[in-house]
C-alpha cells in the first residue's frame, strides 16, 4: 500500500473510531437518563468502546505492515459521516436534557447500527492478516447483535406502550360484568368530572320502600339497558315503564320512586347525574 493510501486509510480509521466513541457516548447518556434500563445501555456503551479499541488496533497493524494491505475504500463519505456525527450529538443533548423519548432513541440507534452494518467493515481493505481480520469480524458480528438487541428492546417498548394505551381506554362490558351478589342494589361510578357523574346501577327486584320518595339536588338522566323497571313521579298519575333502551330525565328535586324492578333478572341502569 502506498503512503498516500495508507494516510487515507488511517484517516478513515480515525473517523470510524470517533463514530464508535460518539455512539458509546449516546449509550452512556441513555444509561444515565433511564436508570431502570441502565444495564442494557451500559452494555452497549462498553461494546462500542471495544469497537473503538479494535479500530485503534487495526490502525496499528496496518501501520506496522502496510505491505500486507492493498486497495481500500472509504467507510463513509466525509459529508455523510459529518451528518451522522451531528445527528448523534443532537440525540445525546436531547437524552442528557431529558427531552428524548426512549422509543425514538431506540429506533435511531437501531438505524445507526444498520448504517454501520451497511458500511461493510470487512470490505474496507484487502489483507491476509488474520489478526486484522479477527478484529474486523468482531465488529461486524457485534453490529448485527447490537442492532438485534435494539430492535428487540424497541418491540418490547412498543408493546408496553400499546398495553398502557389499552389500559387507559378501560374497556369493559356493562352487561357481562355483573356483581355476584344481587341481594342488594349496587351503585358503581363509571366516569366522574366536576360537571357530571355517570353511574351503573344493578337491581333485581328492589324498589323504594313504600311511602318514601327519592329526591336529589342534581338532575338525573336514567336509562335501562337490560331488564325492566317502573318509576312513579309525584304529581304524575301514570307510572313510567322502562325496558331496554328506555330512559327518563328527572329534574333536580323532583320527587320520585322506583316502584318495581324485575325480580327474575338483573336490571342494569345507566344514571347520569349533572348539575
Ligand atoms: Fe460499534
Amino acid at each position: 500500500m502506498n503512503p498516500a493510501d495508507l494516510e487515507n486509510l488511517l484517516n478513515g480509521f480515525k473517523m470510524m473510531a470517533k463514530l464508535e466513541l460518539t455512539l458509546a457516548a449516546l449509550y452512556k447518556a441513555c444509561a444515565a437518563a433511564w436508570p431502570e434500563e441502565r444495564d442494557f445501555w451500559a452494555d452497549l456503551e462498553a461494546q462500542e468502546q471495544g469497537h473503538a479499541r479494535n479500530i485503534g488496533e487495526m490502525a496499528r497493524l496496518v501501520t506496522e505492515h502496510p505491505e500486507r494491505y492493498e486497495g481500500h475504500r472509504v467507510f463513509f463519505q466525509p459529508k455523510v459521516l459529518d451528518r451522522m456525527l451531528a445527528d448523534l450529538k443532537a440525540r445525546i443533548d436531547d437524552v442528557a436534557g431529558g427531552r428524548a423519548d426512549p422509543e425514538a432513541v431506540l429506533r435511531f440507534a437501531r438505524d445507526t447500527e444498520q448504517s454501520l452494518i451497511n458500511a461493510r467493515y470487512d470490505e474496507i481493505v484487502k489483507t491476509d492478516d488474520l489478526a486484522f481480520e479477527r478484529l474486523v469480524k468482531d465488529i461486524v458480528v457485534a453490529n448485527y447483535e447490537i442492532r438485534h438487541q435494539l430492535h428487540t428492546r424497541l418491540a418490547e417498548v412498543q408493546a408496553e406502550k400499546r398495553r398502557r394505551m389499552l389500559e387507559e381506554l378501560r374497556p369493559g362490558d356493562l352487561l357481562a360484568e355483573l356483581p355476584a351478589d344481587l341481594s342488594r342494589e349496587t351503585f358503581e361510578t363509571l366516569l366522574e368530572t366536576g360537571a357530571f357523574r355517570l353511574e351503573r346501577i344493578v337491581s333485581r327486584g328492589q324498589a323504594t320502600p313504600e311511602g318514601r320518595w327519592l329526591e336529589s339536588d342534581t338532575h338525573e338522566w336514567v336509562m335501562v339497558i337490560r331488564g325492566r323497571a317502573r318509576l312513579e313521579f309525584e304529581g304524575v298519575d301514570a307510572p313510567v315503564e322502562l325496558g331496554p333502551g328506555g330512559h327518563v330525565t328527572i329534574p333536580a328535586r323532583r320527587r320520585h320512586r322506583v316502584t318495581w324492578t324485575d325480580p327474575g333478572e338483573p336490571t342494569v341502569w345507566l344514571a347520569l347525574h349533572y348539575a
